[in-house]
Order: C-alpha cells, then sequence, then structure tokens
C-alpha cells in the first residue's frame, strides 16, 4: 500500500479504479465501503482529509479524532492501494473562489441546522473525484442526505462516476457506527439507542402518521434536531410506496444522526 500526500504523487494503477473518501477516524463503516469496494474494483484508493470547508464556525473542526496511524492500519487491511491524505494547503492553496452550490435539498434536514456544510462536502467530493479520476465511488447510507446530494451533483455537472450507496453498519444493539459515537458518556450511549429504536419501531408501521408517531414516542425526551419522513430521494414524503426516516439529536454536546428505508402502504 502507498501513502501519499500530494496531487501529483496520486496516480492510479490500471482496470477499474475506486474511491472511498474518509475524514479518518476510521471504524467498521469504513471497513465495509473497502470491503464494497474492494469486490469490484482492479485499484482502490482511499482518501483521509478533514475538510475544513464542510464545518460550521461552532462545530468539532479542532476536536474531530484524528488517528491517521490506526487509520492506514485498516486501510491497508482492508486492502486500499494507494492512500491520499492531503494537507489542507494541498487540497485548498486558495481559498476556493467557486464552490458547489447544494440546491434545495442542501437547505433542509442536515443543511437546515448545519449552514454551508453541504456546499463544503459537495466541494471536496467533486475535487477528489477529479483529482482521483476514480470510475466509481462508494459512501455510507448513514449520511443519506450526503449520499443523495452526491448523486444529485453527479448526475447536474454530468460527472462520470458510478456513486455506490452502502447500508449502514451497527452496533449489536443498533446504535449506527459513526467517528463522534466516542464521545458518548456511558449514559448518554444509552440513551442514544433510542434514535435506532425509533427507526425500527416507527419503520413497521404503514401510514406516514403511524411512522412518525410511533418513532416520536421513542425519541420523547430527548434533544432532537429533526425527525422526518420523505421519499428515496429526499423529495416530499409518499403516501405509499418507498419512503425513507431520517432522524437528528443531540446527546449532550454530540449529535448523532441516523435513517432508515422503509415501505408504506
Ligand atoms: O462522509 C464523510 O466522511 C465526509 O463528508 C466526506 C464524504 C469524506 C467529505 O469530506
Amino acid at each position: 500500500m502507498k501513502v501519499v500526500h500530494t496531487r501529483d504523487a496520486l496516480k492510479a494503477g490500471p482496470g477499474k479504479v475506486g474511491v472511498v473518501m474518509t475524514m479518518g477516524a476510521l471504524h467498521a463503516g469504513h471497513a465495509t465501503l473497502m470491503r464494497e469496494a474492494r469486490k469490484t474494483c482492479d485499484f482502490l484508493i482511499a482518501t483521509i482529509f478533514v475538510n475544513p470547508l464542510q464545518f460550521g464556525p461552532n462545530e468539532d473542526l479542532a476536536k474531530y479524532p484524528r488517528t491517521f496511524d490506526a487509520d492506514l492500519a485498516v486501510c491497508e487491511e482492508e486492502g486500499v492501494d494507494l492512500v491520499f491524505a492531503p494537507s489542507p494547503t494541498e487540497m485548498y492553496p486558495d481559498q476556493p473562489v467557486v464552490t458547489v452550490d447544494p440546491g434545495p435539498l442542501g437547505t433542509v434536514l442536515e443543511g437546515a441546522v448545519r449552514p454551508g456544510h453541504f456546499a463544503g462536502v459537495l466541494t471536496v467530493v467533486l475535487k477528489l473525484l477529479n483529482m482521483t479520476r476514480a470510475d466509481v465511488a462508494f459512501f455510507g447510507e448513514k449520511d443519506y442526505q450526503q449520499l443523495t446530494l452526491i448523486k444529485q451533483m453527479v448526475a447536474s455537472f454530468n460527472v462520470p462516476v458510478e456513486i455506490v450507496g452502502v447500508p449502514t453498519v451497527r452496533e449489536s444493539d443498533g446504535l449506527a457506527l459513526s467517528s463522534r459515537n466516542r464521545y458518548l458518556s456511558p449514559e448518554e450511549r444509552e440513551l442514544a439507542l433510542a434514535l435506532s429504536r425509533a427507526l425500527r419501531k416507527g419503520a413497521a408501521q404503514h401510514t406516514a402518521d403511524a411512522v412518525l408517531a410511533t418513532a416520536g414516542q421513542e425519541l420523547a425526551g430527548l434533544d432532537v434536531d429533526y425527525l422526518e419522513l420523505r421519499d428515496p430521494a429526499l423529495g416530499p414524503a409518499p403516501v405509499t410506496g418507498p419512503a425513507r426516516l431520517l432522524v437528528a439529536a443531540r446527546l449532550g454536546t454530540t449529535r448523532l444522526i441516523d435513517n432508515t428505508d422503509l415501505e408504506l402502504r
């Protein structure tokens, strides 16, 4: 496995090139993305870059976990061929003059709570797609709005890449894996189980009202940013058919998100 820090050194091998983009602090969710990528790609690139552009002024950029050596071990273990770990100045030699406008989906759900977040995400993802020239890129469904916006960006700008969504990896008790779980106290971690429980119980209902009422009951007492039912592309909720239930809540100073698919009848 090769590790490079500059664009000039970033050269993929022959065949189908896959990329898994990360901000480091790798966990079993990232390993699953790499394993999925490894199944279909000849050459696998992982990127590790804590992107300042997607953090708001009051967010956790400085305290975002940085575990580079352990991250490299995960990449090695999962058969990554090349790790691209640029510095902020390598990625943004000048402040980006042009950034990607996420459009209407960038202002709701996470975008309503984190203004500018998705402009930062889409800008770095487009840059990394262009730098790696990957044929296929893998993203977790855990960040479902991010995945949906990346698909929209690729369609809007005719980016020649396939975007693959990979199901969320969970702890055995249901908690969705996240780099931020490490900030939870034992009490907060226990309370955090309400998110996945709300989604599971909500998804077992069949009408929008019942889904939201059931999920809402499980979240009682938590500091909930949103609980929303939408269609799979995150447009308005359908009356029947496939839908997506999304939740965000704060446990102390830690903000967690989760989502599930479901079927309305
Ligand atoms: O999901 C993430 O870790 C980040 O948002 C991404 C896609 C690597 C862009 O910085």
